[in-house]
């Protein structure tokens, strides 16, 4: 364990008192150890014992604003190698099953992008409980590594069975595993599997809906295939997703929270409502133009012409783009053109203050427009590569990938 970084989650059970004996053999094996304590842990060991085993301050609330001055919970959870939660109780496995992040240990494990081992430690009857074991085999679907529990003499009376803290020999035996088979490989497996964890990816998508009247409105062709693809993407590279989405004919990407929408200002709306995000990639065929006014009644012919005045709506990429406030790291825009693709779009990457701009062909002959497969020129400060033609999904995930590498660079730049 020579130089590992050890992050401890300390859960609140009888059992918490075994972790600092934990910390102490960590340690000795030249571990470092930091540790964070739930609410309910500090009733069973003081966070100043912890505190003087591990050498280090103990964190213990979300809320501490000095905390996430000096040292945020998305750091807490990077700098580390492992994350070890002991005791997990039955209500921290059901919290981490359920995603909740509403405290600073909850959180972490949100955050988190590296491999993560739970010692349970619980009553024999809430360790058997249907609940708990559904949530267990969630968590192991997703990765969780668990040791324990034992099964023996519990610490109320006259209760034995299975709910035992492993002992602290075998959770260092676990997590040594982890982090051998880590330097072997398959930890950054897991990790580049979810290159996105602890990212929030905001997505618009579809076509907006313009009124006339009551009955009536202006539309575009858009289908929102592009973009949903791009939300379903972020969700299964780990992020937490956001989809502003117009009206479309498509099914809500698993894993995306998505708000639907029918016009330009409600989509600026609903965008400004979800920042902050680290990504937001603007997807959506947006209508340039609504009506000045829109009668609260239907319009009636009357034999005469008829003009719609229009007024241009607000560029909602320009307008994140450009933003000084919570302008998100990697802002992505679309340009769909049908001549000189690259030539517009480096233009359009400028004019809105974009990042990055996916340039599309979407000439007639190219059937982009509503079809399953898209070529694109990916336009960056840096220069322009063009994509061969794949279908929406794989081009989502490349622009996924690629937007994954970007943060994981900028993020090790800063620090
Ligand atoms: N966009 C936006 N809000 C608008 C118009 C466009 O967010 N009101 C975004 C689109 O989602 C896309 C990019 O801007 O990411 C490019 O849109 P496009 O319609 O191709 O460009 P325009 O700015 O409308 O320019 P033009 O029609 O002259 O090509």
């Amino acid at each position: 364990m020579k130089q590992q970084r050890v992050l401890l989650i300390i859960g609140g059970g009888i059992a918490a008192y075994k972790c600092l004996d934990l910390i102490r053999r960590l340690r000795d094996e030249g571990a470092s150890v930091r540790a964070v304590m739930t609410r309910a842990a500090s009733e069973f060991v003081t966070p100043l014992s912890v505190a003087a085993l591990t050498n280090e301050r103990v964190f213990t609330n979300l809320f501490d604003l000095n905390d996430e001055h000096e040292i945020g919970h998305i750091r807490l959870s990077r700098e580390a190698d492992i994350v070890i939660v002991a005791p997990a109780t039955a209500d921290f496995l059901a919290k981490m099953a359920g995603g909740h992040a509403d405290d600073l240990a909850s959180t972490i494990l949100m955050a988190t992008d590296k491999p993560v081992l739970a010692a349970p430690a619980m009553n024999p009857r809430m360790w058997l409980h249907r609940a708990t074991q559904r949530n267990v085999a969630l968590l192991k679907a997703d990765g969780i590594h668990f040791v324990g529990p034992n099964t023996g003499e519990m610490a109320e009376r006259d209760e034995a069975g299975p709910g035992r803290l492993a002992e602290v020999p075998e959770i260092m035996a676990a997590a040594r595993a982890i982090l051998s088979e880590g330097a072997a490989g398959s930890v950054t497996r897991l990790r580049s599997s979810r290159p996105l964890a602890g990212r929030h990816v905001l997505v618009t998508s579809g076509p907006t809906h313009e009124p006339i009247d009551p009955v009536r409105y202006i539309a575009n062709r858009s289908s929102g295939r592009q973009g949903h693809a791009i939300a379903a993407a972020a969700a299964r590279l780990g992020a937490r997703v956001t989809l502003v989405s117009g009206p479309v004919a498509l099914a809500d990407p698993p894993g995306a929270s998505v708000v639907h929408l029918e016009t330009a200002q409600e989509m600026l709306d609903a965008v400004e409502r979800s920042l902050p995000a680290d990504v937001a990639v603007f997807a959506a065929a947006v209508a340039d133009w609504r009506t000045a006014r829109q009668p609260g009644d239907k319009m009636k012919k009357t034999g005469e012409k008829h003009a719609l005045e229009l007024v241009e709506n607000p560029d909602i990429l320009a307008t994140i783009g450009k933003s000084r406030e919570a302008r998100p790291a990697l802002v992505i825009g679309f340009a769909a053109e049908t001549r000189d693709v690259v030539g517009y779009a480096s233009k359009k990457r400028k004019a809105k203050g974009a990042d990055w701009i996916v340039a599309n062909d979407v000439s007639a002959k190219t059937g982009v427009f509503g079809g399953a497969a898209n070529t694109v020129h990916l336009v960056t400060a840096e220069g322009v590569d063009d994509w061969p033609t794949m279908a929406k999904e794989d081009m989502a995930e490349r622009l996924m990938l690629r937007a994954a590498e970007f943060l994981r660079r900028s993020t090790a730049a800063a620090e």
